[in-house]
């Protein structure tokens, strides 16, 4: 393979994040480039949330031609662009920058990351499903957005705060006009009737990112037919290990992170992203990361 070279001509994009060392996203996106006989380079940036200001207007400086936006600064972030997509403008957060000679425009990879990983990864159509959602937070919002407009029949929202359940519904309501939505109260999660007709169960929280959280799904609850996503990447989460137990198809949040990867490259070169070799990087680096 030939080495990457960094030249006069080198378009730079990369993350600003803080804390930001952990990402994964210089690897596969890299490695997207590389593949593609790009000369771009990706990479990490850590921005303070006093200096999240000055670091936009970096980009219309230093001409970077695309930016990711990654915790704490995805909510603060949209004051300082010069244009915003209509999912950034409902939703009110941004992860994608693209510099279009200086003018800043935000978007949003998570519903549409979500939902090509679904189908591409995972082969399940969601038109017509029944989906149970457990979250409330960002990625709820922008999954359950993405999952609407693709035609499921309807979904159950279940959040350890009701209130928050209770405004995503109305969120749904308002912006989508959407009326098949349903609480779930979180301490009623395992009566058994409510997973009569469940399709696709997607876990938003971050429950399971730790050893000692909170079951979500009783393994009862699971059946084959369901399809099970869980987007926490970190780890297995319990939820994902009682699907595999029982042979249950299901995905976890690094298919979706490279997805998103796949969505912010395509804004930024307009090329295919290259999935197949984006994952081959990614699943690489990791597996290098638990023999170390
Ligand atoms: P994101 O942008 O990733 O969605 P977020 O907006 O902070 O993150 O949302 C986190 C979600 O995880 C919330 O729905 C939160 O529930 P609350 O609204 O009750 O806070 C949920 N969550 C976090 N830790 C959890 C836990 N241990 N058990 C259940 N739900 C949890």
């Amino acid at each position: 393979m030939k080495k990457m070279l960094i030249t006069g001509e080198t378009i730079l994009t990369g993350v600003f994040g803080w804390p930001v060392k952990h990402s994964l996203s210089p690897v596969f996106q890299n490695a997207a480039f590389h593949f593609c006989n790009l000369n771009w380079v990706y990479v990490p940036f850590e921005v303070r949330p006093e200096q999240l200001k000055n670091a936009v207007e970096s980009i219309r400086i230093f001409g970077i031609k695309g930016i990711n936006i990654t915790i704490p600064h995805k909510k603060e972030v949209v004051r300082y662009l010069d244009a915003a997509d209509e999912e950034v403008r409902i939703l009110g957060v941004a992860n994608t920058i693209v510099n279009e000679n200086g003018f800043l425009k935000g978007y949003t990879t998570d519903g549409t990351g979500f939902l090509h990983s679904l189908k591409e990864d995972g082969n399940f159509s969601p038109e017509k499903k029944l989906v149970f959602l457990f979250g409330a937070g960002g990625s709820a919002y922008a999954i359950a957005g993405a999952l609407v407009k693709s035609g499921i029949s309807g979904i159950l929202i279940c959040n350890r705060t009701i209130e928050k359940a209770q405004m995503l519904k109305e969120h749904l309501k308002k912006n989508f006009r959407f009326e098949n939505a349903e609480i779930i109260p979180f301490e009623k999660r395992n009566d058994s009737k409510i997973w009569k007709n469940v399709d696709l169960i997607v876990n938003t929280t971050s429950a399971g990112m730790k050893n000692d959280d909170t079951i979500l799904v009783k393994g009862n609850n699971l059946n084959e037919k369901v399809f099970v996503y869980d987007i926490v990447y970190n780890r297995e989460t319990a939820l994902i290990l009682s699907a595999k137990q029982k042979n249950i198809r299901c995905l976890n949040g690094l298919s979706m992170l490279v997805f998103q990867g796949a969505v912010s490259f395509t804004l930024w070169t307009k090329k295919k992203a290259p999935i197949k070799e984006m994952k081959k990087a990614l699943f690489g680096f990791i597996e290098k990361l638990q023999l170390r």
